[in-house]
């Protein structure tokens, strides 16, 4: 079946800490044909990175699990799912607040999901306790860019 997206990726990988660099090296590689800045990129790196250590340390914690990465193209806009089959988050609307951590003892500070909604254009989480969690991001890629080159046309047409 055709996809409805122009280009797609799945990896899956076991929660270790050695793997999180992997998943955001790799995801960093397939956006790389859309051609972002270094900023976005980055940016992407991070909220990549924000999402797999929060499977590890919070969905697996002491246990050991898979890790799933579904990365789709469309157009100029970057959909990344991260999903874990871990305990699941019981309050999601206080674990999405800043500073909020169930893990204050390990120097964590709380300020994940803040990151991964600053760099992000949207950020949906889904979870059910006992089953996992699904993070959705989506950022668009050289918005501004894309953003100048309509004004630069509009000014065209109208002089
Ligand atoms: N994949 C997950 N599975 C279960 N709980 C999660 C998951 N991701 C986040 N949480 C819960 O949401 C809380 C907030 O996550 P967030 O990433 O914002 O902060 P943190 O991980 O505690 O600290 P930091 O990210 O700053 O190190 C966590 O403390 C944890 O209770
Ligand atoms: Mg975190």
């Amino acid at each position: 079946m055709k996809s409805m997206y122009d280009n797609e990726m799945e990896l899956n990988f076991l929660s270790k800490s050695n793997n999180e660099a992997f998943a955001r090296i790799t995801v960093a590689a397939f956006v790389a044909q859309l051609d972002p800045t270094v900023e976005e990129l980055a940016d992407i790196k991070t909220a990549v990175s924000e999402a797999v250590t929060n499977c590890i340390i919070h969905g697996y914690e002491d246990t050991e699990g898979q890790v799933k990465i579904k990365a789709k193209i469309l157009r100029n806009t970057i959909e990344i799912e991260i999903t874990d089959n871990g305990k699941g988050i019981e309050d999601v609307e206080l674990a999405r607040k800043p500073l909020y951590t169930t893990k204050s003892n390990l120097e964590r500070s709380g300020m994940g999901f803040t990151i991964m909604e600053s760099f992000m254009d949207e950020v949906d989480i889904h979870s059910v306790v006992g089953i996992g969690t699904k993070i959705v991001m989506k950022k668009v890629i050289k918005k501004e860019e894309k953003q100048e080159k309509i004004e630069e046309e509009k000014n065209a047409l109208m002089n």
